[in-house]
């Protein structure tokens, strides 16, 4: 497979939705827990900014009521059960189109590190924050470094480069956390790191094999990766035995 997209994700097709829905059943438990610890109460006005096929959103709408919640995504198509049960759908890109409205807390999961124009999209959500509002941005830092296996590692950075080049990701961005969060005007930062062992056969293992799949072709092609080391990626994360990669 090859990438030609223009923004990460193409929320449009069937491979990207199974992937997203995988990557909720991921990351939505630790979601929910810093969204308690934001304080997240009834009648809060929240806004779940790229809500993808919108797990995080409806986590929002149980705990502060289905219509006090906004849903944005540059394609909404995923998020038409949302929409049924009250929670605002709004075709939106944070970069550029209108405030969505004034909100007691605003989150956003796996999006920035994505966005060319990240420090204009954060400028832009602290503006929608009510006085005394909250914004939590969650965004991954893979780490090829770490990996324990060296094949493994330099796929994992091919993808990354890969993913740079066409998207423009920013893998390096949060570790610069909160300092963006602190230039975007906000007070009381803080940051926090959470690191995921992707074991070969877990979930986590899974969802990277899906997601070099996407870069196969380039970074094959462009000579950052021969097929081989593909082959021997895919199987460290397919093998329970091997624990493969940290990221
Ligand atoms: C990796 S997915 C994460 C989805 C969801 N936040 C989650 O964690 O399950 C990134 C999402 O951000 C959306 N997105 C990308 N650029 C955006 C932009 N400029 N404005 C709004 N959403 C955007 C994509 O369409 C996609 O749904």
């Amino acid at each position: 497979m090859s990438l030609n997209w223009t923004s990460y994700v193409d929320t449009d097709s069937s491979v990207e939705h199974d992937r997203l829905l995988l990557l909720q059943q991921l990351f939505d438990g630790d979601s929910e827990k810093l969204l308690e610890r934001a304080g997240l109460a009834p009648g809060w006005r929240c806004l779940e900014v790229g809500a993808g096929a919108g797990s995080v959103a409806r986590i929002l709408a149980d705990r502060a009521g289905a219509t006090n919640v906004t849903a944005t995504d540059l394609d909404t198509t995923l998020l038409a059960p949302l929409a049924e049960s009250g929670v605002r759908v709004l075709r939106h890109d944070v970069t550029t189109d209108e405030a969505p409205g004034e909100f007691d807390l605003i989150h956003t999961r796996l999006v920035l590190e994505h966005v060319t124009q990240r420090d204009l999209a954060l400028r832009r959500m602290v503006s929608w924050l009510a006085p005394g509002g909250v914004l939590v941005v969650e965004a991954a830092a893979p780490m090829p470094e770490m990996s324990s296996d060296p094949t493994v590692g330099r796929a994992l950075a091919a993808l990354s480069d890969q993913l740079r080049r066409s998207v423009g990701t920013d893998r390096t961005w949060a570790r610069t956390l909160p300092v963006p969060l602190e230039q975007a005007g906000l007070v009381d930062c803080t940051a926090e790191g959470h690191i995921i062992p992707a074991r070969g056969g877990s979930p986590f293992a899974h969802w990277m094999i899906e997601t070099h799949r996407l870069v196969e072709q380039d970074v094959v092609s462009n000579g950052t990766l021969t097929a081989a080391e593909l082959a021997h990626t895919f199987a460290a994360y397919t093998n329970r035995l091997s624990s493969t990669t940290r990221g």
